[in-house]
This record gives C-alpha cells, sequence and structure tokens, in this order.
C-alpha cells in the first residue's frame, strides 16, 4: 500500500480550452443560424447532462454499456496478458470510469500499472470519479486532465517512456462523423509509440428496432438528455425556450448508418436569446439536430483502423454480438 495520500497521487491539469465559457455561446448562435439547425453534441455534458448520461447507461433499452462490460469482464485476462508490467493507462472521455475500473483493477493486481490518465471535458465528473479511485485502489497515481478531446491527446505527448494503452470506451467515437473520427484516431496514431496500443470500444450496424428503442427509451431519460441543451440554453444564455413545445426523435439512417437525435418544434414559433440578442423562428415541426452515432461494420472499423494508420490486433464482442472492444496497433 501508498504511504502517500490521496491528494498526493493526483495531479489535476486544467486546460484553457475546458474553461473558455465563449464556446456554447458561439455553438449556439451558428447553430441556431443555419439552415438546417443544429447544436454540437459537445454540449450536452454539463453536470445536469453528464448525470443524465449515467442513466442512459443503465436503462434496459440502452445495450451498449452491458454489451460492453461484459466484454470487458470476459476478456480483461487476455487484453491485460498483452501487455507488459507497468503500463500507464490513458483514457479519453473517461466520465464516471466505472468500466474502466475492470481494467484498473486487473492491472493493479498483476502491479503493471503506474498511473491512470483520464481526459474528460467535465471537470467536476473528473473530480468526482478521480476521489473515488483513489480512494478504493491506494496504490493508484492519477494525472487527470480537464480538456476536448484534441487538447487533452497533447497530454499523450508527455506521458513518459512507459508503453501506454489508450482506452477510448463507450463508443464515443461514434459521435464524430467518420472523416473527424479518422482524423482523431490519425493524431492519437502519430502521438504514440510502436508499443502502444488503443483499445476502443465501438458499437456495430444492427436492426433498425433495437437502435431507435436504445435511442428513445420508454422512461423518456434520453429525452430528458436531449432537451436539456435547451434547459442550458435557457438558464446560460437567458434563452426563453418553452420545452413543452419541443420534443425528442431518435432515427436510424441505415444508409448512412448513424442514429440521428433531433429537437423538434410541435409549433411555429419564435424563441429569443438574450445573452445573443437573437431571435430564432421554427416552423411547425423545424427540427434542430443535436446528434450523430455512428454504427460500425466489422469492414467499416478494418477501414477506419486502416486510414488511420493501426491495423487491428484483437477483437472481442459480447455474445450477441452487438458491440465490439478492438485493440488498435500502429502500423509501423
Ligand atoms: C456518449 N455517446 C457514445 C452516446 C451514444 O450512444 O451516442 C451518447 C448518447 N446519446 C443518446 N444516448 C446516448
Amino acid at each position: 500500500m501508498s504511504t502517500l495520500t490521496i491528494e498526493e497521487r493526483l495531479t489535476f491539469i486544467v486546460t484553457e480550452e475546458e474553461t473558455s465559457a465563449n464556446e456554447f455561446s458561439c455553438d449556439v448562435n451558428t447553430g441556431l443560424t443555419s439552415y438546417p439547425k443544429s447544436l454540437p453534441f459537445v454540449h450536452f455534458y454539463d453536470h445536469t447532462g453528464s448525470q443524465l448520461f449515467e442513466k442512459i447507461c443503465e436503462l434496459p433499452e440502452y445495450y451498449l454499456t452491458r454489451a460492453e462490460t461484459n466484454i470487458l469482464t470476459i476478456y480483461v485476462d487476455e487484453i491485460i496478458s498483452q501487455f507488459p508490467k507497468e503500463i500507464t493507462l490513458v483514457e479519453l472521455g473517461s466520465g464516471s470510469a466505472k468500466k474502466t475500473r475492470i481494467l484498473i483493477e486487473a492491472f493493479l493486481q498483476g502491479e503493471g500499472l503506474s498511473c491512470y490518465t483520464p481526459i474528460d471535458i467535465s471537470r467536476q465528473m473528473l473530480e468526482e470519479s478521480s476521489y473515488e479511485l483513489l480512494k478504493t485502489y491506494t496504490d493508484l497515481e492519477i494525472t487527470a486532465v480537464a480538456a476536448h478531446y484534441d487538447e487533452g491527446l497533447n497530454q499523450l505527448k508527455s506521458e513518459g517512456d512507459q508503453t501506454k494503452l489508450i482506452t477510448w470506451l463507450g463508443s464515443s467515437i461514434g459521435n464524430l462523423d467518420r472523416p473527424e473520427a479518422a482524423k482523431v484516431l490519425t493524431r492519437i496514431q502519430e502521438l504514440i509509440g510502436p508499443n502502444d496500443r488503443l483499445l476502443i470500444g465501438i458499437d456495430l450496424r444492427k436492426d433498425k428496432a433495437i437502435l431507435e428503442k436504445a435511442y428513445d427509451d420508454e422512461q423518456g431519460v434520453t429525452a430528458e438528455f436531449n432537451l436539456n441543451l435547451l434547459t442550458r440554453i435557457n438558464r446560460e444564455l437567458g434563452g426563453n425556450f418553452d420545452l413543452d413545445t419541443f420534443h425528442h426523435e431518435a432515427r436510424y439512417n441505415e444508409k448512412i448508418g448513424r442514429i440521428e437525435m433531433y429537437l423538434t418544434s410541435s409549433c411555429e414559433q419564435k424563441v429569443f436569446i438574450e445573452e445573443l440578442n437573437l431571435d430564432v423562428s421554427f416552423t411547425e415541426n423545424e427540427e434542430i439536430h443535436t446528434e450523430s452515432s455512428y454504427k460500425y461494420s466489422l469492414e467499416d472499423i478494418n477501414e477506419l483502423a486502416k486510414t488511420a494508420g493501426f491495423y487491428v490486433e484483437k477483437q472481442y464482442f459480447d455474445p450477441e454480438k452487438h458491440f465490439s472492444i478492438n485493440i488498435f496497433a500502429p502500423i509501423t
């Protein structure tokens, strides 16, 4: 057991980008004055949004979290046996880090983990999850980075010579369009060494009905998560959105292979956003596109890896083959 205190085992890095308050108002202005209207999915994740997302992960319809947890639980020993003693575990979009505990625990048991580096846009979530982990695992040291992916990725450069395992769980890559996803992976590929690996959870293409239910659950949690964007605009930018006149929609676009989430205005109306001095007009049934969640076939995954300079070294599935965990190795 380490003799260091929790505070001594935690290094907390906040990038300038994370603290920029301007970004939300700029994005809202751009998105709501464009046609068709859209809002970037990154703004879902204020504290309420992050908590709602945690709730989504427990929903019976949202199979992604359960399937990924299953895969990790079944294959954790096989996964960690591929790595040398003493690695640094870096996690993109760590959130509550619940699933990562499976890996952390296994690495710690084998005395193979020197540092865990979670990177997340929500500073509060990062603080909470880091303290929780440090309380539970008394040998663990954490360097937490509150940042966007792109900023946080710079952190990879400053990590030492040790072999790195970068994890990107939850099919978060699915929220980027395909070229953007390839761009982020290319950047990771450029920053890591030949022995480093990327462990990435990717949701698979499947039946439309299963997908649409996963993004439009019976309890209405996903609807609340989506509508929270309007609550945020009202609270933070002085908007007067009437939430009763907008509803959540989730449709699977089979051709493109993505779930599309919208907030739809049920009537013709005008909304005013004070801080932007902006009037936004909506026609009846006009939509704001708030999120895309791309699904991948096995060919899509191979192609993604190849485009970014990786190859798929290992691939694991849940018994229903709804979800995949992939180990990408850099092509050297
Ligand atoms: C975080 N991300 C991978 C989730 C997804 O499945 O696209 C976000 C989400 N949106 C609605 N439900 C979950």
